[in-house]
C-alpha cells in the first residue's frame, strides 16, 4: 500500500489504545496516521485526539432527532470516515453494535481489539470488566487479547492476531485488565502494520499472514 495508511478510530472509552496507535504512527512502527477519531459519547479518547491535534467528531447517540436509529448514526459515521479518506477503521473500545451500513462499507477494512482470547468471552455484553470477571469466574488460567476483522456478529470476525496473558492467583477484574492492556497496545499496532503492509489475506474464517515483500 503506497503512502501512509489513513486510519480512522472509533472509540467510546478512555482511549489508551488510540493513544498507543497515535504514538506508534509517530515513531514509525505503523506506516500510517490517524486521520480522524469518532465517538458516540463524550469520552477520554476524544480528549486525547484533541490534544494530539487530530480531527475528532462527537456524534451523540442520544440525539434522537439527528439519529433516530442505529442506521442513521452509522451512516453519519461512514460519511465522516469517507470525508477523511479512511482506509482502515480501528475500533478501540467502541461499544455500539454495528449495522450493515457501516460494516458492509468497510468489510475487510475494519478491525477490533478484544481483551480476551476469542471465541471465548466474546459477544453481546462482553465488554470491559464483564470480560475479565467472566474469565475469573470460569477459573481460567490464561486470558489474553485478540485483534480481529469486524463482521456483523459481535466479536465474531476472522482472527488476525492473538496473545495469551497469564491469570494470576488473587487477580481481580482490574488487575487482570491492567496486565492485559499493554499487550493490547502492542498487538493492535502489530496488526495495523500488517494491514498497512498488505500482508493480511482473509480466506473464509482464516486470516493468512503473508511474508514480507522483498
Ligand atoms: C480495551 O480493553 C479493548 O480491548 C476493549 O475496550 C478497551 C478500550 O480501552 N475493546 P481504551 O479505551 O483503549 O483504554
Amino acid at each position: 500500500m503506497p503512502g501512509k495508511l489513513h486510519i480512522g478510530v472509533l472509540a467510546s472509552g478512555g482511549g489508551t489504545n488510540l493513544e498507543s496507535i497515535i504514538d506508534n504512527c509517530k515513531c514509525g512502527k505503523i506506516a500510517g496516521e490517524v486521520a480522524v477519531v469518532i465517538s458516540d459519547v463524550q469520552c477520554g479518547a476524544l480528549e486525547r485526539a484533541r490534544k494530539a491535534g487530530i480531527p475528532e467528531h462527537w456524534l451523540n447517540r442520544h440525539d434522537k432527532v439527528r439519529f433516530p436509529n442505529r442506521e442513521a448514526l452509522d451512516t453519519a459515521i461512514r460519511e465522516r470516515l469517507d470525508q477523511h479518506d479512511v482506509q482502515l477503521v480501528c475500533l478501540a473500545g467502541y461499544l455500539r453494535i454495528k449495522t450493515h451500513e457501516l460494516v458492509d462499507s468497510y468489510l475487510g477494512r475494519m478491525i477490533n481489539i478484544h481483551p480476551a482470547l476469542l471465541p471465548s468471552f466474546g459477544g453481546e455484553g462482553m465488554w470491559g470488566h464483564h470480560v475479565h470477571q467472566a474469565v475469573l469466574d470460569y477459573g481460567c488460567k490464561v486470558s489474553g487479547c485478540t485483534v480481529h476483522f469486524v463482521s456483523l456478529e459481535t466479536d465474531g470476525g476472522p482472527i488476525i492476531l492473538q496473545r495469551p496473558v497469564p491469570v494470576e492467583e488473587g487477580d481481580t477484574p482490574e488487575t487482570l485488565a491492567a496486565r492485559i492492556l499493554p499487550h493490547e497496545h502492542e498487538l493492535y499496532s502489530e496488526a495495523i502494520q500488517l494491514f498497512a503492509e498488505g500482508r493480511l489475506k482473509i480466506e473464509g474464517r482464516r486470516v493468512r499472514i503473508l511474508p514480507r515483500a522483498c
